[in-house]
């Protein structure tokens, strides 16, 4: 089977050697040559990615049987569409779909509208001066959110990133004098979060492991707001911290949400993703991606039995696939350059690929390109390791003097996946949880 994938990062790395996995043949096209797709790939079509015409033209030349979309970005241009348009089966939302990410003021009136659970108060606007009055009358903390797609970075929280109202507003004021034409205004909701992951058609869904992916630059879970730096999953048992009640609800929320989409607004087709937080009065839906998360996705492709090309095949044909998870915790960290998250400085790093292989460590190329042991940086993230066992103990250990297998100027959370963060965070909820935050 032919499989065109779009999208160069550390996921369609990951998406690429599932269905490698599986017998099937990757064609990629992506503005970079992603190290790890290029060694699989039969063929690298580079360039534009979000240029629905170059797409159709490297689709024509590719003649695939199954297209697979990594990141939000074509979805948002309408390059799902004019393949979809094309009568090529394409197992991602269209544009009309993806509105639930690139919309985050679409999003919460849907949800307001149809009243669905999980649904979080909040503002939408253009005009400052009607920002500044709803936020001068509220009586609680607030988020403010760039209404388009932002990359995970463009989110201000009160007490994280700004403090007064005050300063919230100035925020608001400066979104709306740039680029951004529409924010959103939330109320501040406090808990865990957790990437709840599904593939969907229609009104059939199906989950995969819950992930948490750990988003802020540095350890001890400060700095600025990153696209992931890294993530743990605990399969089909869940994460320690997140009840098995909150996951039920979560379900819930989201097959509630891709169904009444469908039955209003088009079919949703494709993968899905929920960023939820697991608060004193149960899940709450954060955000929608019409897309599988990064690094989120390889944590569970890489303990899915199937390959995503499987899953997709048998639901593009109406079919029931029957997926199943191997019993293992999985933690993954990104090395990513120096400064990531807020200004970041690409430098050449150095990589004894056989001694990761030998430690038991997967590797994931992302935003990097290589010329021999050399990677050398973007402004994005590099790579990502990816380390599995019966236990986190287990899985942690392997990142133990990783320094001495990934050499140069680089920046890797050493906490992510630690029995410190896990500590911390099932106490986090023991509080939330008594009403004591
Ligand atoms: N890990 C967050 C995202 O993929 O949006």
């Amino acid at each position: 089977m032919r499989v065109l994938l779009i999208g160069g990062g550390g996921r369609e790395h990951a998406i690429g050697l599932s269905v490698v996995k599986a017998g099937g043949e990757i064609f990629t096209i992506s503005p970079n040559r992603n190290p790890g797709l290029d060694r699989i790939a039969k063929r690298t079509i580079l360039g534009d990615e979000n240029d629905r015409d170059f797409v159709l033209r490297g689709a024509m030349k590719v003649k695939p049987d199954l297209v697979l979309i990594g990141p939000e970005s074509p979805l948002a241009s309408g390059v799902s569409d004019i393949l979809i348009k094309n009568k090529f089966d394409v197992f991602a939302p269209s544009s009309e779909a993806a509105r639930l990410e690139t919309s985050k003021s679409f999003c919460r009136n849907f949800m307001t509208e149809n009243r669905l659970d999980g649904n979080i108060e909040a503002g939408s606007f253009t005009d400052s001066r009607e920002a500044e009055r709803f936020i001068r009358q509220i009586d609680h903390d607030f988020v403010i959110k760039p209404d388009g797609l932002t990359g995970g970075k463009g989110v201000m929280v009160q007490g994280v990133h700004f403090n007064s109202r005050d300063d919230g507003v100035k925020i608001v004021r400066n979104y709306l004098k740039s680029k951004r034409d529409r924010v959103l205004v939330e109320r501040k909701v406090v808990g865990e979060e957790f990437s709840l992951q599904a593939f969907v058609k229609g009104k059939k869904i199906y989950f995969l492991p819950i992930v948490q992916d750990y988003k802020r630059a540095y350890e001890g879970d400060i700095g600025p707001n990153t696209g992931g730096m890294g993530s743990i999953c605990f399969s089909e048992k869940g994460l320690p911290f997140i009840e098995e009640g909150t996951l039920l609800k979560a379900k819930s929320i989201l097959r509630q949400l891709v169904s009444k989409f469908s039955e209003i607004y088009a079919e949703y087709v494709g993968p899905i993703y929920g960023g939820f937080i697991s608060t004193h009065d149960g899940p709450k839906l954060l955000e929608i991606n019409a897309r599988l998360g990064d690094p989120e996705a390889i944590n569970v492709l890489s303990l899915m039995e199937n390959s995503e090309m499987e899953v997709a095949v048998s639901m593009l044909h109406s079919s029931n696939p029957n997926l199943e998870f191997r019993n293992r915790v999985n933690v993954l960290r990104y090395v990513v350059p120096r400064g990531y998250g807020s200004d970041p400085s690409p430098s050449e790093i150095r990589i004894d690929e056989e001694g990761i292989m030998l430690r038991g460590l997967k590797l994931y190329f992302a935003s990097v390109s290589r010329s021999g042991n050399v990677l050398k940086q973007t402004r994005s993230r590099s790579l990502a390791l990816l380390s599995e066992g019966t236990d986190l103990e287990k899985a942690t250990k392997r990142f133990d003097n990783i320094d001495s297998l990934i050499i140069g100027d680089y920046s890797m959370r050493n906490d992510i996946g630690s029995q410190g963060t896990m500590r911390k965070k099932k106490n986090f909820m023991r509080m939330i949880r008594a009403g004591k935050v």
